[in-house]
């Protein structure tokens, strides 16, 4: 072996991340250099140390499996955001002992596969003398400085169905169904779910909503002879208030969102007189077989990963743009979460197709 490279997966997780060890594996074993994967996300890298050598024959048949067959974790000692997206440093007793778990097992290299925390994680890393590659992974797709990361296409295929299914019953009944979809501050997983599922209103965090238009809409549409409505609710959409919903109570990390569907179908029911329910999709996005797609992007992404180590551009994150993968510094990626604008012209197009955004 002439090289040794470690890897890890960190924060939540989604499918697509055993595609992507699974690509890191080839790449590397075609360079003869040998992949050691530690166990539950940074953690793996503290005493008690934990890792396992990763070969072509452990990572055979895992790249349909969801989850991560290296464990991870989304708390503990690495953890670099909290609150609403805030930025905590990493402890420097912590840095040092990673580095000395590293450099202890001759590890030229490390790829960390994680969302917008971890990727802040791997940059303070980079910064203290480690050499790092980050790959953006997350349902939520706001990572910066990446057109798509993977899991996300399998977190909306997961929505479609759900709203596909809710449909049919909402029809019979004449209801209107809330659906509350995950994606943190972004919006993306409900507007792209809402648009390929048939809904009729999208609330997401970035397009401040009122609930008296949400009730006008179904008002309308039922003065129209429709008599069921779909509304699809990013479970970081803000009420009037501003205020995120969550029913959780304060703990380290980030802060943990859901209710606002809930708290809207209640809203709709009293002011509309509809008979309404509402339904958390919740972990059943994160969970699952990747789709095509998530296997391709995650496969792209691991063997890039491997190509940057080849090049010695540490630092640096994997990116997909124009169909293309890519690179950009990690800064970039972490500076600010990719959000929904207004302008964005998938925005329009949902107008365009008589869907509300309650504004
Ligand atoms: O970031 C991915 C994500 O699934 C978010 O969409 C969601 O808010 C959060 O993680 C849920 O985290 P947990 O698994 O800790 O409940």
């Amino acid at each position: 072996m002439t090289k040794r490279i470690g890897v890890l997966t960190s924060g939540g997780d989604c499918p697509g991340l055993n595609a992507v060890l699974r690509g890191v594996v080839h790449a590397a074993t075609a360079r003869d250099w040998e992949t050691i994967g530690f166990l539950d996300g940074y953690e793996g890298l503290l005493s008690p140390v934990q890792y396992r050598i990763l070969d072509k024959r452990s990572t055979a048949g895992i790249m349909h499996l969801g989850g991560t067959i290296l464990g991870t974790t989304n708390k503990g000692r690495f953890v670099a955001k909290v609150g609403h997206g805030g930025k905590a440093l990493l402890p420097q007793d912590i840095i040092a002992e990673a580095q000395e778990t590293l450099e202890g097992l001759g590890v030229e290299a490390l790829i960390t596969i994680g969302g917008d925390g971890s990727l802040s994680t791997s940059l303070q890393l980079q910064e203290a003398g480690i050499n790092t590659i980050g790959v953006p992974k997350t349902i939520d797709n706001d990572i910066d400085a990446t057109s798509m990361t993977f899991g996300f296409d399998s977190a909306v295929t997961c929505v479609v169905d759900a709203l596909d299914r809710l449909h049919t019953t909402a029809k019979s009944h004449k209801r209107v169904m809330v659906l509350e979809v995950m994606g943190r501050y972004a919006g993306w997983i409900a507007l792209h779910g809402g648009l390929a599922g048939g809904a009729d209103i999208i609330l997401i965090p970035e397009i401040p909503f009122n609930l008296e238009n949400v009730f006008d809409v179904i008002r309308e549409r039922e003065a129209k002879g429709a008599q069921n409505t779909m509304v699809v609710c990013a479970e970081g959409a803000c009420l009037g208030d501003g205020d995120y919903v969550t029913k959780a109570k304060k703990a380290a990390g980030e802060a943990r969102l859901g209710g606002i569907g809930e708290v809207v179908a209640d809203a709709i029911a009293e002011n509309t007189g509809k008979d309404t329910r509402a339904v958390v999709l919740g972990h059943l996005q994160r969970g699952g077989n990747p789709t095509s797609l998530d296997r391709i992007l995650g496969t792209r992404f691991g063997v890039h990963a491997v190509d940057l180590i080849a090049e010695k551009k540490y630092g640096h994150m994997v990116s997909y743009q124009n169909y293309l993968a890519g690179d950009v510094p990690m800064e970039e990626a972490v500076s600010q979460l990719k959000l929904v604008s207004r302008e964005t012209q998938l925005v329009q197009t949902c107008r365009e197709v008589g869907i509300s955004f309650g504004d």
